[in-house]
């Protein structure tokens, strides 16, 4: 076996089911994407886990989303159970090894993994609608905020930074209304409340710094193996707008920060999406674009995008006809909705004369699958019924105390346990309001002869009160502005891309 070009994923069967021969994923085609589809105890995170350990093996870095926790097992050394080792017999895997792999945990409330964080700026403001769930009014008002936020050099690192920028913009209303469109106080008021509510659902772990660097994702191990971060998701998949969200940015940030390096022998990140379907469910039409189009041009930064999820119907089609390596464990067809999942998912291979596909899919053993990897020139290879080779590693999840042990000799440990709260929109908002009631309080003092007085000459400067603090705070803006500008391009950018939002601007 080639095992530097290739990843061994099973066996096909003949006819007769005796065994045909091994079935390879092509490691220079790595980097053009893939599916992995089947009902529910079917086999998908065996599969996921097995081309996750073939990835790592060659070299290639693995994030992976662990939805139930038993992708955990990837860490540990596997056992020779009597139906594992019968397996490595059926697809001739000789020797059947052991292995454990080089996972770092990750988790965005921090307690299963190393905290996982973005910035609200990174963010952008697409994804944050999409996050809260905005209505196309509410959107516009997001846009413009983060429009305010840049101009006035503004940090949103967290979401308090969010909250007090739509403080300060309810309050100016009218005057922002009059420069950028409709900004009401109500649907600035309703952001307010969704955020309250993500807030409370644990997001606030989720933003602010250190922002996860995408180096640390990257990682490989003296002995040549790719790091398999391994992202804790049985309580993240209680907020599923979060999860997607957050797999979202990261494959936009992958593809923002990685350079174009065309076809590669192996891909430099393989990035697996379990339960894809939430990526898609009642979607925007834009984000639906947004994401075919980071997925269509993700390849040539060498990074392969494999989507898991029950049914390929769950994927739009112009996603869908992007994923050239396929494992298709079965389905059920019931229902007519399930006979169409089926008749689909049958439609899409390079047919076999050997068997019927549409059947075959629905009478697939545990473990087993129809597999389709692109073979030379790229061409999706004749469809083969395929048993799958058993994992090196636990099968299951891994202990509490087996978890610990990882997360404390992590090369990235102690990196992003502590959260920096840096100066940013929040500290700098309640700052000018500072400001702007003390001149209000002065003035005041002055002005407690009348108002109908004024010093000559002076005018511009005392004024009513009102105008001295809308002076005021031009001036202050104005500092901070150059201050902010003056930062450094990372914070710069950060303020002005907004990921998914500047390939909304780019295009
Ligand atoms: N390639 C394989 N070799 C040996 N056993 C397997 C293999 N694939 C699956 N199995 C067996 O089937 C069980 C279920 O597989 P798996 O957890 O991958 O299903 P799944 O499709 O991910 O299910 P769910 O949708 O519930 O997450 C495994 O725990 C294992 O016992
Ligand atoms: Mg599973």
């Amino acid at each position: 076996m080639a095992e530097d070009t290739s990843i061994f994923i099973g066996a096909s069967r003949k006819p007769d089911d005796s065994y045909q021969r091994a079935e390879e994923l092509l490691l220079r085609y790595g980097n053009r994407h893939g599916l992995i589809t089947g009902a529910t105890g079917t086999g998908k995170t065996v599969s996921l886990q097995v081309l996750a350990e073939g990835f790592s093996n060659a070299g290639v870095p693995v994030f992976c989303a662990d939805i139930k926790g038993d992708l955990s097992g990837i860490a540990m050394m596997g056992e020779a159970k009597d139906f594992l080792v019968k397996r490595a017999e059926q697809v001739k895997l000789d020797p059947y090894r052991f292995q454990e792999f080089p996972v770092i945990f990750w988790d965005l409330f921090g307690e299963q993994g190393h905290p996982i964080r973005a910035t609200i700026s990174e963010m952008g403001p697409l994804l944050m609608s999409r996050l809260m769930n905005l209505t196309e009014a509410q959107e516009g008002v997001m846009n413009i905020a983060f429009r305010i936020a840049d101009e006035e050099g503004l940090l949103l690192l967290d979401l308090k930074d969010l909250q007090s920028l739509l403080a300060n913009i309810a309050e100016r209303a009218d005057e922002l209304s009059a420069r950028y469109g409709n900004v009401t106080k109500p649907s600035v008021g309703a952001i307010q409340r969704t955020l309250l509510v993500l807030e409370s659902q644990g997001a606030a772990n989720f933003f602010g710094e250190p922002a996860l660097r995408i180096a640390d994702l990257m990682r490989t191990t003296r002995d040549g193996r790719g790091a398999v971060s391994v992202l804790a998701a049985d309580k993240l998949m209680m907020n599923p707008r979060l999860y997607a969200t957050f797999l979202l940015w990261l494959m936009s940030e992958l593809f923002e920060e990685l350079p174009e390096v065309g076809d590669l022998d192996q891909p430099k990140l393989v990035f697996f999406f379990d339960e894809a379907h939430l990526l898609f469910e009642d979607a925007p039409k834009v984000l639906v674009d947004r994401v075919e189009q980071v997925v269509r041009l993700i390849r040539s930064k060498g990074v392969g995008v494999y989507f898991v999820t029950q049914n390929p119907l769950d994927i739009p089609e112009k996603v869908l006809a992007q994923l050239g390596n396929r494992v298709q464990h079965a389905l059920r067809a019931y229902t007519p909705r399930e006979q169409q999942a089926v008749r689909t998912a049958a439609e899409t291979f390079r047919p076999n004369s050997d068997f019927d596909c549409a059947t075959a899919i629905t009478q697939l053993a545990t473990g087993e699958a129809l597999v389709s990897m692109l073979e030379d020139k790229g061409v999706p290879a004749m469809v083969q019924r395929t048993l799958i080779r058993p994992p090196s590693s636990r099968l299951g999840p891994i202990t509490p105390d087996e978890r610990r042990k990882i997360i404390a000799e992590s090369p990235v440990a102690g990196q992003y346990d502590q959260v920096v709260d840096r100066e940013s929109a929040f500290e700098m908002l309640q700052k000018k309001a500072k400001e702007a009631q003390d001149a209000e309080a002065q003035a005041q003092q002055q002005n407690s002869g009348g108002s109908r007085w004024t010093i000559p000459g002076f005018d511009d400067v005392l004024g009513t009160s009102g105008r001295r603090s809308s002076n005021r705070q031009t001036v202050a803006e104005a500092a901070i502005k150059s201050v902010v500008r003056s930062v450094g391009s990372s914070v710069g950018r950060a303020i002005v891309r907004g990921i998914l939002g500047s390939l909304a601007r780019g295009r």
